[in-house]
């Protein structure tokens, strides 16, 4: 597929999403989320794919959502076209999605990164929710998954003053699983992908399915989920698999189904 605002590629059981709107610091406008969403779908159902990575430039994961465009819209319109919700779009992908953020990860851009189930970032990486200056505020999981993420304090500095923080607070916090040399990112946010989607696929959906319930259910029911679910892959051949190549000190050759 042609796309304008990405760039596609696949590596092994990896489906990479590059951002490529370079010279607008990759401002996540619709037509690119529109593509962005569509990218992650065809991911998502092809068969070879077992995780993904959305990146973007080295001086830009993303830096929010195109205020260009955004300058333009008003209340009406934005309540009836219903702005912003299609980029939930993201949260509906089965497989695991890294976010591998060099850069600018502001706004919108952040909001991208923590739709994403895995933050890795290089040194040089910045975080921050600015909408506060442009007289807005976040409207895709910048006051909710921000604080979930890193907790009230943090969440209200960074909401109320729209001040960055930088990969190594980012990563402190707990907002940024790992960091890495800048120009070893995406290639290690590749690795770990393929290490992921090397695995059981259903054992992989369902890990995901599960920390993400964590946030919605009290504990006793995600507890009880994580159980049945924990049942249920006894069905599977990969559990088979996975068990007899330990007993046999061989890898496992996982039909990731
Ligand atoms: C549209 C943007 C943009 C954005 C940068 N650009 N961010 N265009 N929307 N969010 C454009 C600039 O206009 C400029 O275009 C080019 O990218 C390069 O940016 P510069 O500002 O010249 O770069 P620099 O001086 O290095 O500063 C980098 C920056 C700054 C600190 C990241 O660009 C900045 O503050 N950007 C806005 C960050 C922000 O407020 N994000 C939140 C947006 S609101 P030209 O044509 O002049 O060269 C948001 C709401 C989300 O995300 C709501 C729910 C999704």
């Amino acid at each position: 597929t042609n796309y304008e605002f990405i760039l596609t590629e696949t590596k092994g059981r990896v489906g990479i999403v590059t951002l490529n709107r370079r010279k607008a610091l990759n401002a996540l406008s619709t037509p690119l989320m529109t593509e962005l969403n569509a990218a992650l779908k065809v991911f998502d159902k092809d068969e070879n794919i077992g995780a993904m990575v959305i990146t973007g430039s080295e001086k830009a994961f993303a830096a929010g959502a195109d205020i260009k465009e955004m300058s333009k819209l008003n209340f009406v319109d934005n309540f009836k076209n219903n702005f912003i919700e299609d980029w939930t779009g993201v949260t509906k992908i089965r497989k695991p999605i890294i976010a591998a953020v060099n850069g600018f990860a502001l706004g919108g851009g952040c909001e991208l990164a923590m739709m994403c189930d895995i933050i890795y970032a290089g040194e040089g990486a910045t975080f921050g929710q600015p909408e506060i200056k442009l007289g807005i505020i976040p409207g895709a999981g910048g006051t909710q998954r921000l604080t979930q993420a890193v907790g009230k304090a943090k969440a209200m500095h960074l909401n109320l003053t729209g001040d960055f923080i930088s990969a190594a607070e980012a990563e402190k916090a707990g907002l940024v699983a790992k960091i890495y040399p800048a120009d070893q990112l995406v290639a290690e946010a590749i690795k770990n992908a393929e290490k992921i989607a090397s695995y059981s696929l259903p054992s992989v959906l369902m890990a995901k399915e599960l920390v993400n319930k964590s946030f919605e259910l009290p504990l006793s029911e995600g507890l009880h989920l994580e159980r049945r679910l924990f049942h249920s892959l006894f069905a599977t051949e990969d559990q088979k698999e996975g068990m007899n190549a330990f007993a046999e000190k061989r890898a496992p050759n996982f039909k990731h189904k």
